[in-house]
This record gives C-alpha cells, structure tokens and sequence, in this order.
C-alpha cells in the first residue's frame, strides 16, 4: 500500500473514500469532520440526530456522498469515550478503517488524523499509529492460496491530509518512520507464518543475508563445522538429531559512534521443534514451525533500525536449527559442553531453546556488549503465567526492564517481570554436570531463564518468554487488536526498536 502526506482540507479530496472520525457523545461534529459535515450540508449530523450514528469505539459508518463532495464515499469511524483515547486507539480505529474499506471493496482512501484535535495526541506519535494500524492491520498472509474471492479488493493507497502546511515534513517523517518499523513486523510475521520446510536454518540464513544486503548491515554464518570449532555444543546438540544443517546467523549494524560497544540481540531460531526424542503428542507439535519467532524479530529489528539509522551499534545473533529425533539425536542423559564451558545435562530434548540459547549468549557476550536482550519461544510455563497477552521478562538489569516496560506500554507489545530470586537455582542443579536443562514442575519460566543467565556474565541482559505472545488466536485468550489479526504478531519488533530509539536518553 502507498502511504502519502497532501497538504489540503479533507472536505475538497478526490477518492473513492474519505475517512473522518468523531468522539462518543459528540452531537454537533468539530475540526475536520466538522468541515465535512458542512459541506455535506449536515449529512453527518443527521446520522448522529438519527441515532446511527454513535462515535463508539471502533464503529464504523459509509455512505456515499453523492456529489457534494469530491469523495465518491465518507467513513465515519467511531474513537469512542475520550477520557479512554490514547495511541493504542489510534492503531486500532485506524486499522478497523483501514480493513472495513477493503471489505467494501475501497482500495484507495484519504484520512483525517485521528485524535490530534480535541484528543490532544501529539503529531508525530498519531502520524505513527496511524500508518501502523493500517499496515499492521491490513495484514494477510496469502503466499499459500491459491483461491481468491473475486470481489476480493488489495489496497493500494492511503493520503494523509494535512491542514496546515507546517506540519507536512513531520507527518512525511512520521509515515516514513512507521512505515519501516510496520513493514519488518509483517515481514517477522510471514517469516513466523511460513511452513517449516520453507524456512529451515540454511533458508533463514540467506533471508538473512539478503536483508544484509539491502542494508548497511553485516552478515556471517556459521555452519555446523564452524559452530564445532567454536565449542558450541549446546547449539550443536539440538542440531544432531535432525539431518537439516544447521546455521547460526549473526548480524552486525553499526549506527552508533566508532568504538562504542554494542547491543546485542538474541533470538531463538528452532525452525521446527518435534521435541526431539522428548517428543512432542501430535496436537502441541501443530505450531511449532513458529519457535523461531524470536529469531525471526531479531532479524526484522536488525532490518528495521539499519533502515531508520538509529545511532546505535547492534549485533544480531539467531541460533537456527531443527529440533528432531533421529539415529544422532542427543539423548536424555547426555551431556553437552557449551561455548563458555559450563557444562548442561539434557534430560529433556524439548527443553532445547535453552540449549542453543546458552551459545548464542555466550557467543553474544564476546562482542562486550553494554546489554544483551533475548526473545525465545521458550516455555508454555511462561503462556500458564501471563497468557497470550502479555510478554514475560525476567533479566539482572532493572533500568533495562524498566526501559522495556515504558516501551511495551507505548507500542502495546506489553512486557511484565516474572523474579530471578536465586533461591530457584536449586531446581537446575545436577547431579552429574554443572546444571540441568529442566527444572521440574513449578516456575518453568524462571527455571529456563534462570539457566540463559548463566551465560550473559555480567552483562546487563533480559530475557523475553514470547512464547504466548508471537500469535494471537483472534480469540477471547489473546489480545483483541484491530492491528493483530488472527496469526503471528511479529512480537518484539515494535517493542525493541522504541527500546533503541530512547537508547540514548535518560532514565
Ligand atoms: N518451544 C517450546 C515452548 C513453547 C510451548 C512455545 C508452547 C510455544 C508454545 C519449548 O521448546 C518447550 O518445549 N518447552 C518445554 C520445556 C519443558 C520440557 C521443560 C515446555 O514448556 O513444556
Ligand atoms: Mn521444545
Ligand atoms: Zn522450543
């Protein structure tokens, strides 16, 4: 979809729709919709007179202007109570247009901004959700169909139309802005979405690459030998059991001052995870092609800060490989030597995010990086504690927790702490190596995490439980956005680049 900036009135643009919108309660339309009503000679008023017409959330109103207005069609769309409206409802009214018009078979609309007159909502910040919530929301994922409806419309574009001409440059750098950041989420979520025979370690490899090139970003990979070189046994030891050859991608961006070190973002890349010997009942292996979600936001948040030049240095790491039985797969029993040294006794094989995890954080700690942030798939413990609807978060650093918390509640990507109290060790303790891969019944989320701490050192790191979070079921257990549509939600993405872009600025 085309986004673009006119400067203009709303009530002179030619389209096959204008969108305004109006507030709950309001009876006599201000600002933009106000304008329209007038030149509509008082259609809108009407409706609202009539009752149908309420300014609910989410409500949406068409009808066709005939003639009095360059627009073939208007859109009402309701912002609801105003005491309730922030960013979030900006997104999803924006969103609801957005998918409602292509229903109605509109491919090509003009938009007032919403909630920049009486809601109060700075521009620049209502520019952004608004692109997201049409972006984000309008999104499908359609490369396996083959069958369409045939009144099934795409759509192609969308104008903003701004009043004062002043404020043209900032709703252009706001669209350009979003626009990026919504384009790597619905790329992370087709990389989620795709089939696991599609998107095993080699092919993400060189999805990986291929986004390198386009960008001023730095790819290597390693292959299973590599890896072997580099003592990764943990990674190795998920890898083993399926013949599909592992990779284990890094990416490096430098934005930020020469010398400055970086900040490292991890990503769990299980493309496929039967379980392993530890194997899966056929019914929770249905979604599994989508534990590489972590994987897939670090490569779209390394795509997207390139594209917007944040001023800061990141590297990338996703560890990628199958999870699979087979003749060579490691045993329950068996014990694996990590990059660090710290030896992991396996007795569960599903346990194995943790596993190539342990490498990609120590391999992570040997750029010295300022803070290390990973996102796993990694216990359905964490989605019994927090649900699909929110992220778990657990670290050794409470300004970065805290920076992630301001974050999620901004984009909507919620975060919320689970304790590392270190009385919990005891349940990873082994009998035979230095620690165990699984911690028994209780706190599986914090007995996982508690596991990845021990190979950051020192570094300030959090780690985010994306396991509830990387879809969204469109039921009543996930969360009901107009700009998360059933299917992957590309978690994380959102999330880490407003992390990045206060990077720099003080708690
Ligand atoms: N990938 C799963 C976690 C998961 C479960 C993600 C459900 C999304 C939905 C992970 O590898 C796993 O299997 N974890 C086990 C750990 C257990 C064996 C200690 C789990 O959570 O059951
Ligand atoms: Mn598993
Ligand atoms: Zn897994």
């Amino acid at each position: 979809m085309q986004i673009q900036a006119t400067h203009g009135r709303i009530e002179e643009a030619a389209d096959s729709a204008i969108v305004v919108n109006l507030f709950q309660g309001v009876n006599a339309p201000g600002g933009a919709t106000g304008a329209v009503d007038r030149a509509l000679e008082g259609m809108i008023a009407e409706l609202i007179q009539g009752g149908d017409l309420k300014g609910k959330f989410k409500e949406v109103v068409l009808f066709r202007t005939g003639g009095r207005i360059p627009a073939e069609r208007v859109l009402v769309v309701g912002l609801g109570d105003q005491l309730e409206f922030g960013l979030d409802r900006i997104r999803e009214t924006s969103a609801r247009a957005a998918t409602f018009l292509r229903e109605s078979g509109v491919s090509s609309y003009t938009t007032i901004m919403h909630g920049t007159g009486i809601g109060g909502v700075d521009l620049r910040e209502a520019t952004e959700a608004l692109v997201e919530g049409a972006l984000l929301g309008s999104y499908r994922f359609n490369r396996y169909r083959t069958e369409r409806d045939e009144d099934e419309v795409e759509l192609t574009s969308m104008t903003v139309a701004v009043k004062d001409a002043e404020n043209l440059e900032t709703v252009q750098e706001a669209i350009q802005w979003a626009r990026t950041v919504s384009e790597a989420t619905n790329f992370v979520r087709d990389l989620v979405a795709s089939p696991a025979r599609d998107k095993t370690p080699r092919e993400l490899a060189r999805v990986a690459q291929e986004v390198a090139e386009g960008a001023s970003i730095q790819c290597t990979v390693l292959d299973e030998k590599q890896a072997e070189e580099l003592n990764m046994g943990g990674f190795l030891g998920v890898a083993r059991g399926s013949s599909e050859p592992p990779r284990f991608i890094i990416l490096e961006y430098h934005g930020g001052p020469k010398g400055e070190s970086p900040i490292a973002l991890v990503g769990k890349g299980i493309t496929f995870d039967s379980g392993g010997l530890s194997l899966k009942p056929a019914k929770s292996m249905e979604t599994m092609k989508e534990d590489m979600a972590g994987a897939a936001a670090v490569i779209g948040v390394l795509r997207a800060a390139a594209e917007l030049k944040l001023p800061v240095n990141l590297v990338g790491i996703a560890p990628c490989t199958e999870n699979l039985p087979g003749g060579r797969a490691t045993k329950p029993g068996d014990v694996l030597t990590t990059h660090l040294g710290t030896t992991i006794e396996v007795l569960n094989t599903d346990a194995e995010g943790r596993l190539v995890l342990s490498d990609g954080l120590g391999y992570a700690t040997t750029f010295n990086p300022q803070a290390i942030f990973d996102m796993a798939t990694l216990t359905g413990a964490c989605m019994v504690a927090l649900g699909r609807m929110t992220t778990g978060m657990m670290g050794t650093s409470e300004e970065l927790m805290d920076r992630l918390r301001r974050a999620g509640a901004k984009t909507g990507d919620y975060v919320w702490p689970l304790p590392l109290y270190e009385e919990y060790e005891e349940q990873i303790k082994s009998d035979i190596a230095d620690v165990k891969n699984t911690g028994g019944k209780y706190a599986g989320a914090i007995t996982a995490a508690l596991l990845l701490k021990r190979f950051v050192k020192d570094v300030p790191w959090v780690h985010l439980d994306i396991a509830g979070t990387r879809k969204t079921t469109g039921e009543a257990d996930s969360l009901q956005k107009e700009y998360l549509p059933k299917g992957p939600t590309g978690v994380g993405v959102r999330l880490l680049i407003q992390v990045l872009r206060d990077w720099n600025q003080a708690t």
